[in-house]
């Protein structure tokens, strides 16, 4: 069975799609088949790793019945990388099935078969709490906040521990807020390492995964649709997001 994980965060803008890219990125060049299945009607790491053009099935077409998942994965011309692509028409989703009973529970059931076939199943989250980030909550194994370090996301941190919680009681007693992973993180600024020891100190440092530092590499790479392990693979955030993966890995390989 495929290792499921998340990465959440339901503040904006906060480094989930870059570090869902670079670490199922990086598990595909190390000989593990990922699948990155895309949750966020932003479509943004679709548009990263697919392109604009992209006019194929995707995560909505799955979730209503009208395809396969394994009719809707692609390949990335990236080792080891497939996608299950988002598009705008997964924004219907919330108004189509709230209503409907156990519908946090459809996009396993949609997902189950496909899943198959690959080592990892990476999800792109959407930043905000609605049925899609709980279906992926309760399909997942494990959950990853991505945190820029400012004053205002570590309260988004609490909020997404307490879903986490919440899920897990309800729903999936297997999952479990795995890791925080600090981004976009300048080292110069007193106050990133200060909110460091805070949060070290309220989640407990077993918690706290490798940073990644600030880096313009990883901005631009979603413009030439690639990762920085291929753009600039001696960059600064090609080099923490291989050292992240290689942690991540070797933490859950352990379980
Ligand atoms: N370490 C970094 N250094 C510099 N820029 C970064 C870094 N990580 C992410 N960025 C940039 O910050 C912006 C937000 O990142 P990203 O899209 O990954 O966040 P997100 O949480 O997925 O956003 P959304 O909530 O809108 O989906 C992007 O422009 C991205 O290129
Ligand atoms: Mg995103």
């Amino acid at each position: 069975m495929a290792i499921k994980i998340a990465f959440c965060n339901r503040k904006g803008g906060s480094g989930k799609t870059t570090t869902a890219v670079h670490v199922a990125g990086a598990l595909g060049i190390k000989g593990k088949r990922t699948l990155l299945v895309d949750c966020d009607p932003q479509a943004h790491a679709s548009l990263w790793l697919l392109g604009e053009d992209f006019r194929g099935r995707c995560l909505m077409d799955v979730l209503t019945g009208k395809d396969l998942a394994s009719q809707a994965i692609y390949e990335t011309g990236m080792k080891g990388l497939s996608i299950l692509p988002a598009s705008s028409t997964l924004s219907g989703f919330e108004a189509e099935f709230i209503r409907k009973k156990g519908a946090a529970f459809l996009l396993g059931e949609r997902l189950r078969d496909a899943e198959k076939e690959f080592d990892y199943v990476v999800f792109d989250t959407p930043p905000y709490i609605g049925l899609l980030l709980v279906s992926v909550l309760t399909w997942s194994r494990y959950v990853f906040a991505t945190l820029p370090l400012q004053f205002l996301a570590v309260d988004g941190l609490r909020e997404l521990d307490g879903l986490v919680k919440k899920v897990a009681s309800r729903a999936n007693r297997q999952l479990l807020l795995k890791g925080i992973i600090p981004v976009m993180f300048n080292r110069q600024l007193r106050s990133g390492w200060r909110l460091l020891g805070e949060i070290r100190e309220q989640f407990g440092k077993e918690v706290m995964y490798p940073s990644i530092r600030q880096n313009v590499k990883l901005s631009e790479a979603p413009e030439l649709h690639k990762t920085a392990f291929e753009y600039a693979p001696k960059s600064p955030g090609a080099q923490d997001y291989w050292h992240l993966t290689k942690m991540i890995e070797s933490k859950l390989e352990m379980c």
